[in-house]
């Protein structure tokens, strides 16, 4: 459930900021770049230190403009509290190395970025943290995963909608299996923002998202984000952020405040685009079949249309020519750049099985259904039509 509500809608939350200088009456919050902050005497420093005082001490540990932002997307998730992070990565990174430890598991959906499934099924591996990975998309999917839950396993790790393949998992069901287990469900929710989804209100306890996409929105910056508990994210900050330190830098902070503004809007144009482009594309006869949640087409429209305003910016589609097609096609587009990340401006085009997920065995790509003709596109702020025109003839390219 969330703890933290207010009266006012979600875009005027979304607009407003979150006020850290009553005294300069700022409309935007200051960029605080200062690696340290002065006491006042001994007994001030020493106040701060063991918590007794107000104050800040080293932006390592915290910063007012990153508290800022903070305690924004903490508000937009419906979060108690949250952690600004150097990456996507590290918050992944800082979640699951505090929630496992030596001899224990988690279950994790098979359809994940590729730097998080490097993460959890190379490097976590090392610690002794053993991923136990399922196709979120094939039948009796709960029972598949009761069957793999133990005493060890210490938390359930979820994309949603899932990269690259735009799987939908059934937020409300996993967080009830989770709590079953008394172990926390955690929510990858960069794909949807919490403008489109709000995990924690449909039961999950933690929420991550790489912020370089989305909530950025424009591009120019890494970030990522963990919101939860008060309890849960000061137990990550103590055990992992302040002393592996991948924290986000106050200017990052700055630039995803500034991008934040306009989320709202953004979200609605990136998810009116997909759908335009998704209908396009379905009986294109080059394609095979197009992954979009908007689509009726999709397996999970129905838990999509329930746990989702709209069904967001990014769709994939499987080109029937296998990857000599996905070739054709990156090699012709022109307005649509052929480069990874998404949730940006611009329209951008990648091949998963190559790119984002070429840390994937052919194996685990065949088990999470991420084919060789599979390519993903992040749909911009283009207009449609010209985006529609620019697939058409890369399409038209290919030979058959
Ligand atoms: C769904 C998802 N989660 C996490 C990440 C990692 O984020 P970052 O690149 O900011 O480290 C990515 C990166 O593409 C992603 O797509």
């Amino acid at each position: 459930m969330s703890t933290k509500k207010n009266r006012f809608s979600e875009e005027t939350n979304i607009v407003h900021g979150i006020d850290h200088s009553p005294t300069t009456q700022d409309l935007v919050a200051p960029i605080h770049m200062t690696s340290t902050f002065k006491f006042d005497d001994f007994d001030h420093g020493a106040g701060v230190f063991d918590g007794s005082q107000p104050g800040y001490v080293y932006t390592r540990i915290a910063n007012p403009t990153v508290d800022c932002l903070q305690e924004k997307i903490a508000l937009l998730e419906g979060g108690a509290a949250a952690i600004a992070t150097a990456s996507g990565m590290a918050a992944i990174a800082a979640v699951t190395m505090t929630l496992a430890g030596p001899n224990d598991n988690f279950i994790a959906c098979n359809s994940v970025y590729g730097g998080t499934f490097a993460l959890f099924n190379d490097h976590l591996r090392k610690f002794n943290i053993s991923p136990r990975f399922v196709s979120p998309g094939k039948a009796n999917v709960i029972d598949r995963v009761a069957s793999l839950m133990d005493s060890n396993t210490r938390f359930m790790f979820v994309e949603t909608p899932a990269n690259p393949t735009l799987a939908i998992i059934n937020i409300e069901l996993w967080a009830y299996l989770a709590d079953q287990y008394q172990i926390p469900l955690v929510v990858d929710n960069t794909f949807a923002s919490p403008y489109l989804q709000k995990p924690l209100d449909l039961g999950a306890r933690i929420v991550i998202h790489s912020a370089t996409k989305y909530l950025g929105g424009h591009g120019d910056i890494i970030g990522g984000i963990v919101v939860g508990e008060k309890a849960m994210v000061q137990h990550i900050k103590t055990e992992y952020m302040d002393h592996f330190g991948p924290v986000m830098s106050p200017f990052n902070a700055w630039l995803i405040l500034r991008g934040l503004k306009t989320l709202a809007i953004r979200m609605d144009r990136h998810s009116t685009t997909a759908l335009k482009i998704a209908l396009g594309l379905e009986n294109h006869p080059k394609i095979s079949q197009v992954y979009y949640p908007g689509l009726e087409s999709h397996p999970d429209h129905q838990v999509a249309k329930k746990q989702m305003k709209m069904f967001s910016g990014i769709l994939g589609f499987d080109l029937k020519g296998g990857r000599p097609s996905a070739k054709t096609l990156l090699n012709n587009v022109k307005l649509c750049t052929l480069a990874v990340s998404l949730g940006d401006c611009d329209t951008l085009i990648q091949h998963p099985a190559s790119m984002t997920h070429s840390t994937y065995s052919e194996k685990d790509l065949k088990a999470a259904g991420i084919d060789q003709g599979l390519v993903r596109l992040s749909l911009g702020l283009e207009h449609p039509d010209d985006i529609m025109d620019d697939l058409e003839n890369a399409l038209d390219a290919i030979e058959g």
